[in-house]
């Protein structure tokens, strides 16, 4: 009864200052009425008193705002011109806020006679203004239009009914007590994205920390009924997109007021403040925030520093080789504390000046300047002696470094990753400048190398005359070295293509790791869809401007599991690399959108040449294919160092490139719906078709499952049909056991598309390998390394058994 009341006692409150200004309601507020932060009133209070607008105490002095009156605490949801210093009354300058004669609220500082415009409309005059309830103070006209609102110039909070309009943005503020600008905001672009950056960064990919997908132009709007979060499609007015759930499950007859907050660290939070039984609010409840781990918030610690956790609030401690470039703010970075010895010749690094700091679980999402897989004592080394390394962190897992060029940002402790941080700290002397003096230097940047020249002026003649003479030869001699250089690249390049399965270069191991809007844009938004596999989508798109082309698969259905474990396993596959496998070029995750990316295969996959295509490989193509097809599995079953069961074998899976190269995809997929390889798994993977016997067996799952599969292939090659087809004869129904029919009544020209033109020793070869793979008892199933010695005919081929135990 009690909250009934005070509902409807709040409603009739609230129609009175909404639709009757005139009538004198405590929200009213006339042309000449004035508020002076220490003499009353201070403050226009809203009707039912959750919100009041005017002075409060911010720092030594006040500034102008809107707050929502709490119990012990009251909550700034809005500052006027928060940027401006406190005000400071004394008795020979008196602080006045008035709605003027003339329509303006106008801030007077009597000493320096001072004038600051609050609110101003530039559209009629104003003839009253009112705090509403929702926490919106306006300005109204004669007719009582609104033509000034608070709401539409919000600082860092919406509140419940409000949007944040297409172009908006949120600012996080300074400190809990001080809200002038601060470090972090959210932005409502008119390209779609909803972006979280630290104010300082250029706004990149990288820097966005919270980038949620949603579409043109769209506004954000907080629902005042039950809190939740939502992208507002600015033309139909429709809800395109919830961001926070279910919203407020607690919908009791209390009123609520609720408001969305970029927090000072960074960190997006929902509140909920609830109305107490007593008629006074309570201390706010976080329904939602965004990111979870306040360490997430990229910025949070400045340049060469680590976020940590302390109490669930993020710490920045310095990285070593490194102090705080002001002790009193800890998040502004820190300033390396040596000096760095000059370079020796060849770019390699006197080791004997150096020492290397190590450090466990640190993480960085910075993208390495060099990544290359190598040891752990390697990785060591390999920083050490490189000039342009200030940093390297190890991954254990997949044993990957990555050297990182001074300075580092956006470092964290992590302690779910496995990962060995080494930090080169020169044994030189220390600098002693700027410890202090970095103060207002929010990023700091290294001191550059001091380089000590010694030369005389002597000498710098001579060298300029010698240099003078030099230089028209070695321009000649650099144009010409250019074109050898150019020539010989293109050889390098020619011979790595023939031999893809040599060793590459290091630089050719990196893979990139996209941010999701890369990849929207890549794609022109998820525009062509080139087809859809077991996994997902995959669609058409292209980088470097248009000049190549990528396949991008939009993962789908995957088991839960963390991003880490997903970057993990990326890069093990990242790390595969052979010419008879499609390369993964990088992929992007961020939250649960899981994006690989492939290279661009221009001639479809073999299915739709066997099956679709109005021509038929020649059989010496077929031989060609089923021998990349092998060793493609080869690589994966025993050369690659994760040795990957592909568990999905099929046409469709196999992917020809311009040259007719044929290249298996998919692989390493299987692991991310199966966590653990070698034990038995539960449910049925792959396809239909081409699942090894020992799938419905529940046995333990080998690589000889793939040898299987690729029997299959290998028959559905040779005939250019599907293993199941019913337009055909009842005998005929499934190929394995036509095969075996024609195999052992020596008719296997039956099997050949008509006028084919084959070679019978290599058609008998192929059937014999396709007939050993499918065997149903894996054992009898040659390894991959023995098919391809067989298809290539190197080693003979013994009379394969009926592949079924069972009667055919
Ligand atoms: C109306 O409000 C004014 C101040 O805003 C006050 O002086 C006056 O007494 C009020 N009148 C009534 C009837 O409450
Ligand atoms: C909260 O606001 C009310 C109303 O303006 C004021 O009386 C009170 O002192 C404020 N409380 C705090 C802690 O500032
Ligand atoms: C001017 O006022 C009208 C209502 O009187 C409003 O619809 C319009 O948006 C205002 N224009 C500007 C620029 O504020
Ligand atoms: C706000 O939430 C209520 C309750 O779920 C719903 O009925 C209403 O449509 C929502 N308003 C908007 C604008 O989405
Ligand atoms: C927004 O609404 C307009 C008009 O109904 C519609 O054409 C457009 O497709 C919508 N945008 C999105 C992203 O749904
Ligand atoms: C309201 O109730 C809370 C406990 O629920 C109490 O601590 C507080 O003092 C009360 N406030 C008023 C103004 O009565
Ligand atoms: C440099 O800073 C690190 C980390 O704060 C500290 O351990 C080290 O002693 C400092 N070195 C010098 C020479 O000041
Ligand atoms: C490294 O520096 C030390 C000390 O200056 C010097 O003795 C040594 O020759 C240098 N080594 C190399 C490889 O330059
Ligand atoms: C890294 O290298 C340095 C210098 O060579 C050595 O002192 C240190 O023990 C090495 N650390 C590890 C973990 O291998
Ligand atoms: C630091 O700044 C102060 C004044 O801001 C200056 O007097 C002092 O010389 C500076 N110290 C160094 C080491 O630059």
């Amino acid at each position: 009864m009690a909250s009934i009341g005070i509902a409807i006692l709040l409603f009739s409150l609230y129609s009175l200052c909404e639709g009757a200004p005139h009538k004198n309601s405590s929200s009213y507020i006339g042309l000449g009425s004035s508020l002076s932060p220490e003499t009353h009133p201070s403050s226009w209070p809203s009707a039912s008193g959750l919100f009041e607008f005017g002075f409060y105490q911010q720092g030594s002095g006040f500034a102008v705002g809107i707050w929502l009156v709490g119990e012990d605490r009251n909550t700034t949801v809005w500052t006027a011109n928060r940027d401006d210093p406190p005000l400071v009354p004394s008795p020979d300058n008196t602080v006045q806020l008035q709605l003027r004669n003339d329509g303006k609220l106008v801030l007077t500082s009597e000493q320096g006679h001072e004038k600051h415009i609050i609110a101003s409309a530039t559209n009629g005059s104003v003839s009253s203004a009112s705090m509403l309830d929702s926490g919106n103070f306006v300005l109204y006209n004669e007719k009582h239009e609104v033509i000034w609102e608070s709401f539409n110039h919000p600082t860092d909070t919406i509140l419940g009914g409000q949007t944040l309009p297409v172009g908006g943005q949120l600012i996080s503020s300074l400190s809990d007590d001080d809200h002038s600008t601060g470090r972090f905001h959210l932005n409502m672009q008119a390209d779609g994205n909803l972006a979280m950056y630290s104010a300082k960064t250029e706004n990149s990919d990288i820097d966005a920390y919270w980038n949620p997908y949603t579409a043109q132009n769209m506004k954000l709007y907080l629902n005042a009924t039950n809190g939740v979060l939502t992208l507002i499609n600015t033309t139909s007015l429709e809800v395109y997109d919830v961001i926070n759930g279910d919203g407020d499950d607690d919908l009791a007859n209390n009123p609520t007021v609720y408001r969305v907050t970029v927090g000072v660290n960074g960190v997006l939070r929902v509140y909920s403040h609830k109305m107490g039984a007593n008629g006074t609010l309570q201390a706010p409840i976080i329904m939602w925030s965004k990111p979870e781990d306040p360490c997430d918030v990229r910025g949070v610690c400045g340049l060469n520093s680590y976020c940590t956790l302390s109490d669930n609030q993020p710490d920045c401690l310095c990285l070593p080789g490194s102090d705080y470039a002001d002790l009193n703010r800890r998040t502004m970075g820190c300033l390396r504390n040596y000096s760095q010895p000059q370079c020796a010749a060849g770019g390699k690094e006197n080791t004997s000046f150096y020492d290397i700091f190590t450090m466990e679980n640190l993480a960085w999402v910075d993208t390495p300047d060099f990544q290359a897989k190598m040891t752990m004592e390697q990785c060591n080394r390999s920083c050490l002696e490189d000039c342009n390394c200030g940093a390297a962190l190890f991954h254990k897992e997949g044993n990957n470094c990555m050297k990182q060029k001074p300075p580092l940002r956006y470092v964290r402790r992590d302690l779910t990753t496995s990962t060995t941080a080494f930090f080169k700290v020169s044994k030189l002397t220390t600098i002693t400048e700027s410890k202090n003096n970095g103060s207002n230097k929010p990023f700091p940047v290294n001191p550059p190398p001091t380089v000590v020249i010694r030369s005389k002026k002597v000498i710098v003649q001579i060298l300029v005359l010698t240099l003078g003479l030099i230089i028209f030869s070695c321009v000649a001699l650099a144009i010409s070295g250019f074109y050898i250089f150019k020539m010989r690249v293109l050889r390098y390049k020619r011979l790595t293509e023939v031999n893809g399965d040599l060793g590459l270069a290091d630089e050719e191991l990196t893979m990139r790791v996209f941010s999701y809007n890369e990849m929207k844009r890549a794609t022109n938004g998820f525009k062509q869809e080139l087809g859809k596999g077991s996994f997902g989508a995959v669609y058409k798109g292209a980088l470097n401007k248009g000049k190549k082309l990528i396949a991008v698969k939009r993962l789908e259905k995957l088991v839960e599991e963390g991003e880490r474990e997903f970057r993990a396993e990326m890069q093990s596959i990242g790390r595969t690399h052979h010419k008879n496998l499609v390369r993964l070029l990088g992929y992007s995750a961020e939250g649960s959108k899981r994006l690989l990316v492939y290279e661009y295969m221009s001639n479809g996959s073999l299915a739709d040449l066997l099956f679709k295509a109005e021509w038929h490989p020649t059989w010496d193509e077929k031989v060609g294919i089923a021998v990349d097809v092998a060793r493609g599995l080869l690589y994966l079953h025993e050369e690659c160092k994760s040795h990957i069961i592909h568990c999905d074998i099929k046409p469709q899976n196999i992917l020809m490139d311009e040259f007719w190269n044929a290249k298996i995809s998919d692989f390493g997929l299987a692991k991310l719906l199966m966590p653990d390889q070698t034990r038995t798994f539960t449910g049925i993977r792959g396809t239909r078709g081409y699942l090894a016997p020992e799938w419905h067996k529940n046995t333990p799952i080998s690589v000889k499952a793939d040898v299987y599969s690729f029997g299959i292939v290998l028959l559905e090659l040779v005939c250019c049909r599907r293993n199941l087809d019913v337009t055909v004869r009842d005998e005929e129904i499934i190929l394995s056991s036509w095969v075996y029919k024609c195999f052992v009544s020596r008719e296997l020209h039956k099997l050949t598309v008509g006028g084919e033109e084959v070679n019978k020793k290599s058609l008998e070869n192929m059937v014999k390998v396709g007939l050993w793979c499918i065997q149903d008892e894996p054992a009898l199933r040659p390894s991959m390394k023995s098919v391809v010695l067989m298809l290539q005919g190197i080693t003979d081929i013994s009379i394969p058994p009926c592949p079924t135990t069972t009667s055919m």
